[in-house]
């Protein structure tokens, strides 16, 4: 098992935003986690990458126990995530905001340098290095986003909807950009909403719904039960409803 979370729990005062959820995740899968706005999706990624730390339940990664670990050291160990709101350090270039990320295993500059510039190639940056990253578009940050955590060389890649706001042409781009890290070795988790990149994408799907995991299998099986169904639709189907 490359990571095993058991019973997270993430509370926001008396709210649980995570509700004793489970994940396991092989060596080189690709899995999709899906579900209703506020389901917990982001705040269980947090858990998982160290940005929040869990009131309950435990994380391994590669047999070790993370479950307190800072992000940093995370990373190190090779479990990297982007954010669903991209992260951009104004007032620097495109590739000085990738060497960010490449810095954790690279700290000359020059080497970092080198290695922002491979990534930004990988994800189709390269011609925008030199411009000042607020140049950058939605498609562009989210590109950017990727390639700062590809820069620090994961094991592991978290992506949290890093495919939205996307027009059906970057959409494409963007699948086929997932496709290749994934062929490149790395293990993905992807939070995405498209239920059509879901069934591109992955193999297997986990759906979260109140912080809880309400199913998991392939991305037909979960489509298709209607639990998962009355989970995305019920409320708005009770409103139609005459
Ligand atoms: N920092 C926070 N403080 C309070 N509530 C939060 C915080 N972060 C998330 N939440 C709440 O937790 C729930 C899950 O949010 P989130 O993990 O962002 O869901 P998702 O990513 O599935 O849309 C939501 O009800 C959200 O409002
Ligand atoms: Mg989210």
């Amino acid at each position: 098992m490359l990571l095993e979370a058991k019973g997270i729990i993430k509370t926001f005062g008396s709210f649980r935003a995570v509700d004793e959820a489970d994940l396991t995740l092989q060596e080189h899968e690709l899995i999709g986690l899906i579900g209703p706005n506020g389901a917990g999706k982001s705040t269980f990624f947090n858990c998982l990458a160290g940005d929040a730390l869990p009131d309950g339940g435990s994380i391994r990664f590669r047999d070790r126990e993370i479950t307190r670990m800072a992000p940093h050291d995370r990373a190190r160990l090779g479990l990297a995530r982007t954010f669903q709101v991209p992260i951009v350090f104004d007032g620097m270039t495109v590739r000085e905001n990738v060497m960010v990320g490449a810095f954790l295993r690279r700290p000359h500059r020059h080497a970092a340098a080198a290695k922002a510039d491979e990534v930004l190639a990988f994800t189709g940056l390269a011609e925008q290095a030199d411009q000042p990253v607020t140049t950058l578009g939605t498609p562009g940050r989210k590109r950017l986003e990727i390639a700062r955590a590809l820069a620090s060389e994961p094991t592991v890649l978290l992506l949290d909807e890093a495919l939205a706001g996307l027009t059906s042409a970057e959409v494409e781009t963007a699948i086929a950009l997932v496709r290749r890290i994934h062929e490149s070795g790395i293990t993905l988790i992807v939070v995405e909403h498209i239920m059509e990149v879901i069934h591109r994408l992955t193999q297997r799907v986990i759906v979260f719904q109140q912080g809880r995991v309400l199913a998991e299998g392939s991305p037909a099986d979960v489509t298709a039960d209607p639990r998962v169904i009355e989970a995305y639709l019920g409320r708005r189907a009770g409103r139609h409803r005459p």
